[in-house]
């Protein structure tokens, strides 16, 4: 029996894909996604040239459409986009400054997990073959800090995106709270605006920016394990279920820091998965949104 390696090189999209059917995506998208299909074709009857057109042919193909980058996939939220996009089949590349987390599972040595800083990093390793970049760069500190961290990075890791030719771009921003301006002002919501103006400037027909409120979960500190879905969960439920009365409540300032309903790290992380991979997804997507998205994957 003889097998033998097909590898298709592909290098325009088919020409039934119309513009109108890239919904926004670029060409590059489809040659990142087109080339990073290996194709194993077998035949069973092996010696017989003439017979080939009839011949049944056994395909096997190893299929991974889709390489995602999660930027800070070893934090709190990019674990759980790392491993529900592994769960999907998806290849996962993470970029943070600590590397590979110690955190038990599977799902952990399906990653590529590359060490460096997003203010250095070496984009040509890291975004090499991507499809989609999330980024979960953000955090707290001095006001310098938070603007650094939750805007600057973020501005980087886009403009290196876009550079790159990656065809999605998913942010991972915040609710606003229905905060007064004075409060939002700042460097956390100032940096995360800053953010949010990039990815939907640089990419106006796929970027994504997700804002959910608290992010509740086990949260991983020091190889201890927080556990935030015991106050984060009930919450939910008696939010979502006191929603009708509450709801006329939620024109007051800053009112949503008492009613903005809390939102699983795993719903947060399917509607990533949701983001990577629906072409229709995209723009500014709010706490419900979110939920709805995650649902969609769930189903
Ligand atoms: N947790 C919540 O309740 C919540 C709510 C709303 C929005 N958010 C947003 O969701 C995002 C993720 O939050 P999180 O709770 O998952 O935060 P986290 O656990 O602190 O994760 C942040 C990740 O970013 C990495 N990182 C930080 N600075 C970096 C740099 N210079 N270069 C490369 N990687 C860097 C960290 O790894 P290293 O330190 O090893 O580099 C870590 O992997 C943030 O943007 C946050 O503002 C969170």
């Amino acid at each position: 029996m003889t097998s033998f390696l097909c590898l298709p090189a592909i290098s325009t999209p088919p020409p039934s894909l119309t513009r109108a059917s890239f919904r926004g995506r670029s060409i590059t998208h489809f040659q990142n996604r087109l080339c990073r299909i290996g194709v194993k074709c077998s035949y069973a009857e092996a010696g017989v040239v003439d017979d080939l057109k009839s011949a049944p042919i056994d395909v096997v193909a190893d299929v991974k459409s889709e390489r995602v980058v999660v930027l800070g996939g070893s934090g709190f939220v990019g674990s759980a986009i790392c491993k529900a996009a592994v769960t999907k089949g998806i290849e996962v590349v993470s970029l943070s400054r600590s590397g590979r987390p110690t955190y038990p599972g599977s799902w952990v040595d399906q990653v590529t997990w590359i060490p460096g800083d997003v203010f250095y990093a070496n984009w040509d390793e890291v975004l090499v073959g991507a499809t989609a970049v999330v980024s979960t760069l953000g955090g707290f500190g001095s006001d310098e800090q938070m603007q650094r961290i939750n805007g600057e990075a973020n501005v980087v890791a886009v403009g290196a995106a876009k550079d790159f030719g990656i065809p999605k771009f998913i942010l991972i921003s915040v609710h606003d709270y229905n905060l007064p301006s004075f409060l939002l002002s700042s460097g956390y919501f100032t940096g995360k605006r800053k953010a949010e103006s990039e990815v939907l400037s640089k990419y106006p027909n796929s970027g994504v920016v997700l804002r959910p409120g608290f992010i509740y979960g086990k949260r991983k500190v020091d190889g201890f394990e927080i556990p935030l879905d015991l106050i984060g969960k009930p919450l939910e439920r008696i939010l979502s279920a006191t929603e009708s009365f509450t709801k006329p409540l939620s024109s007051l300032p800053a009112s949503d820091l008492l009613l903005a309903p809390p939102v699983s790290v795993d719903d947060v992380a399917l509607a990533v998965i949701n983001g990577i991979t629906d072409d229709d997804f995209f723009g500014i997507f709010t706490i419900e949104q979110i939920k709805e998205a995650a649902a969609k994957v769930k189903a």
